[in-house]
């Protein structure tokens, strides 16, 4: 598709290019719900951390536990473990197409359309997420006519630094991610002062998650 015509057209979001004007429209979602009526909710948990049993992950497994506990469908994405190649802008998908890297993003491209939460978990690394999770969200690109629709967002971050005026920029970047994306923020967890794997152990954050989790 040609990428002005689609910017025009879509019935979700346009991005012309950084600092054009954003135009959104509501599209109500399809939920399935049981017996007694309630939501029950697919999640979808993209995280970026390589350690596997670190301070970000243990936010992401909390998170997911009390999300179970509370009948919610969740499907996980390790982005440290997975081939994602990233974007390389040559546009081919239009936005809103095939991506020319069939790689293991088309995990995330087959859970993330019908997915009514997405939850990112990440490390704080040199000022920003990771660059593994990054990687990840650049191919939304390809799918940016798709995913842009009411959703809710979840942010889980860990950090070492004790100031919250490092987490601002990374929680100013997910709020006009997640604003772009007409999604809706349900909840942030951010742990500084957590450093080795483990660290996380010592505070309130991981039962954070999971109240979060079970509340969602
Ligand atoms: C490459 C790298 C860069 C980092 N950069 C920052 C940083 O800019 N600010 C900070 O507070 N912590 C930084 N850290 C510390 C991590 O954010 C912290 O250890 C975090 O809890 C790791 O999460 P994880 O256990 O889920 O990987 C960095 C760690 C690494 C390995």
């Amino acid at each position: 598709m040609d990428r002005r015509k689609f910017l025009k057209g879509t019935t979700a979001i346009a991005v012309a290019a950084a600092g054009s004007t954003i135009i959104k429209h509501s599209i109500s979602l399809g939920s399935n719900t049981n017996t007694e009526g309630e939501k029950k909710m697919k999640i979808l948990v993209i995280t970026g951390s390589p350690r596997k049993n670190g301070n970000s992950n243990t936010l992401a497994d909390n998170f997911t536990k009390g999300a179970e506990e509370a009948g919610h469908t969740v499907v996980r994405f390790d982005s440290a473990f997975k081939n994602v190649h990233p974007c390389v802008a040559c546009n081919k998908c239009g936005m809103n197409g095939t991506c020319v890297f069939q790689d293991d993003f088309n995990f995330v491209r087959e859970n993330i359309v019908d997915a009514d939460v997405v939850v990112l978990a990440t490390p704080i690394y040199y000022f920003g997420i990771s660059a593994q999770i990054k990687t990840v969200i650049d191919r939304f690109y390809a799918i940016n006519g798709q995913i842009s629709r009411p959703k809710k967002a979840v942010l889980l971050m860990t950090y070492a630094d004790t100031s919250s005026k490092v987490a601002q920029p990374i929680i100013n970047h997910y709020e006009t991610m997640i604003d772009y994306l007409n999604w809706s923020d349900a909840g942030k967890i951010i742990a500084p002062g957590v450093w080795s794997v483990g660290d996380i152990n010592h505070t309130q954050y991981p039962q954070k998650a999971y109240d979060l989790g079970k509340n969602i």
